[in-house]
């Protein structure tokens, strides 16, 4: 059993809630205790509700949530029953989460997935360590005896490491020296130092509509307020960024110019340098995500963000970066790239967080930098094989769904015909496959419940099983539904 997190306002609960219900009050052809159980569930799922939280007294959620306490009751019973909750005696309803080996698995799929049973498209990054890796692994056990002199921590990274970092940069066209960057413990890290070091509660924090949830949640940790700017199904809208830097003035822009997270959109040049200058007008910072950079399938892969501006106008711009994608999620190494006054008051934040990245992880980074780059070409054309054969599957399943084909990037961001992403995320868990809901990409609470993100980082033949399980999820009922068709039945 979890341990006990807190217990959650219903004020605060209703407003995480979103907009789960109709403007006439029903639930799209749900019940109503249906959907509120689903919408607790997925924001449990997407970790916006801690697990081990005190869920609010019923009579207190029935006010603030405006629906009848029956309905409470029956949505806390349903989540007991999926296991997303747990009752204590005399103590309230608590989060919880199912045990994986009893979630209800279908028979027969589960056997060609690695025997673990469970597919994670929830991430979308390389799961396992290229050759590469492993061979820059065996180079740094090497080097690691030669690195006694050097202190346990180090705030700033490596400087072998740094120089290797800058001199990548240097090679794609952006002049950059060692102060400049700092490592960090993959991307994450980054945006977590520049949240905690630039953000105060209440700051404005422009970002897209859709964006990186976990950048999101990091935002969110500091109080800032969060304001999207919607993307289109072409990108970032000609004028709308600059113009909300413009009005808004915001204390930080974030923004995934290549390849973003989830769309895949890829901003050109032009627009790269038009915003870092309205970041500078505005007195904003702009913190571009380069992440995903690396995995340019369709296009050359793009010079590093507003390479074009001059060094006046970059003063506001901070680009963070990962070996996450290129090479291996589990290699915990990413970087900052700003003003070097930026990254020495950043290096001193940092104290609070994590000291410093790992040394190991740091040598098999520099090893895997200062290597040829055909390894990119080899992990570029599986990536393109696993797009291909996740757009065949979902369009032979799935015909009425719709996407863009993303230049690069490693998914799909998927617009069904129905609004139902929260329920096929949980019903989808329930058979085996874990999903990102559209919800989870949004500042504002249940927007995007058209959309699912779904990732090609898996092997061809996993996504197909994946696929295949989420199509049985939407057309077998869930155990929620069965309980519901239970209960017509003794009616
Ligand atoms: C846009 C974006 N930024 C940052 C990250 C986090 O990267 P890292 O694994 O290096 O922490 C991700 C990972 O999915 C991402 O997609």
């Amino acid at each position: 059993m979890s341990a006990v997190n807190g217990s959650l306002g219903a004020a605060h609960l209703a407003q995480q809630l979103g907009p789960w219900r109709g403007a006439d009050g029903t639930a799209r052809g749900k019940s109503l205790q249906t959907a509120l159980a689903e919408r607790i569930t997925a924001l449990v799922l997407d970790g916006r509700i801690a697990v081990g939280v005190r869920l609010p007294a019923e009579r207190a959620l029935s006010d603030a949530a405006a629906v009848s306490r029956t309905t409470v009751t029956a949505a806390y019973a349903l989540l007991r029953e999926s296991g997303f909750a747990v009752s204590r005696q005399g103590s309230g309803t608590y989060t919880a989460l199912p045990d994986r080996t009893a979630a209800g698995l279908t028979g027969g799929w589960h056997d060609s997935v690695r025997g673990d049973h469970v597919i994670d498209l929830m991430c979308a990054a390389p799961m396992a360590p290229l050759p590469e890796v492993q061979a820059a692994l065996r180079c740094a056990a090497e080097q690691l005896p030669a690195q006694t002199g050097i202190a346990d921590f180090m705030p700033y990274g490596l400087d072998a490491l740094r120089e290797a970092i800058a001199d990548r940069y240097c090679a794609r066209g952006l002049p950059t020296s060692p102060d400049q960057i700092l490592v960090t413990a993959g991307a994450q890290s980054a945006i977590t130092l520049v949240g905690r070091l630039l953000l105060r509660p209440g700051d404005r924090v422009l970002v897209e509509g859709p964006s990186y949830p976990n950048a999101l949640d990091t935002f969110r940790a500091v109080q800032a307020r969060l304001v999207p700017v919607p993307l289109d199904g072409d990108g970032w809208v000609p004028g709308s960024f600059e113009d909300a830097l413009g009005q808004l003035r915001p204390r930080l822009a974030y923004a995934i110019p290549h390849f973003q997270n989830p769309t895949g959109h890829l901003m050109d040049p032009d627009r790269e340098a038009s915003l870092a200058r309205a970041a500078r007008r505005a007195g904003s910072w702009l913190l571009a995500d380069e992440t995903v950079t690396d995995v340019a399938l369709d296009v050359p892969a793009p010079a590093p963000f507003a390479t074009a501006i001059r060094a006046v106008d970059s003063e506001s711009v901070l680009v963070c970066g990962s070996m996450s994608k290129s090479f291996w999620g589990g290699l915990r190494i990413g970087w900052l790239r700003g003003p070097a006054r930026i990254v020495h008051e950043l290096a001193a934040a940092r104290a609070a967080l994590d000291l410093g990245s790992p040394l190991l992880d740091q040598l098999v980074a520099v090893a895997v930098l200062r290597g040829d780059e055909a390894h990119l070409e080899r992990q570029r054309d599986r990536w393109r094989e696993q797009r291909a054969m996740l757009m065949r599957t979902v369009d032979e399943l799935f015909p009425a769904w719709t996407y863009r084909v993303p230049e690069g990037g490693l998914s799909l961001w998927v617009r069904m015909d129905r609004e139902e992403a929260t329920g096929l995320a949980h019903r989808a868990q329930t058979h085996g496959v874990l999903l990102h809901s559209g919800p989870r990409f949004g500042a504002d609470a249940g927007t995007f419940e058209r959309y699912i993100r779904l990732p090609y980082a898996l092997p061809p033949e996993t996504l197909v099983t994946a696929m295949h399980r989420i199509a049985l999820a939407r057309a077998v009922p869930g155990p929620w539904q069965a309980a519901e068709h239970r209960a017509d039945l003794v009616a």
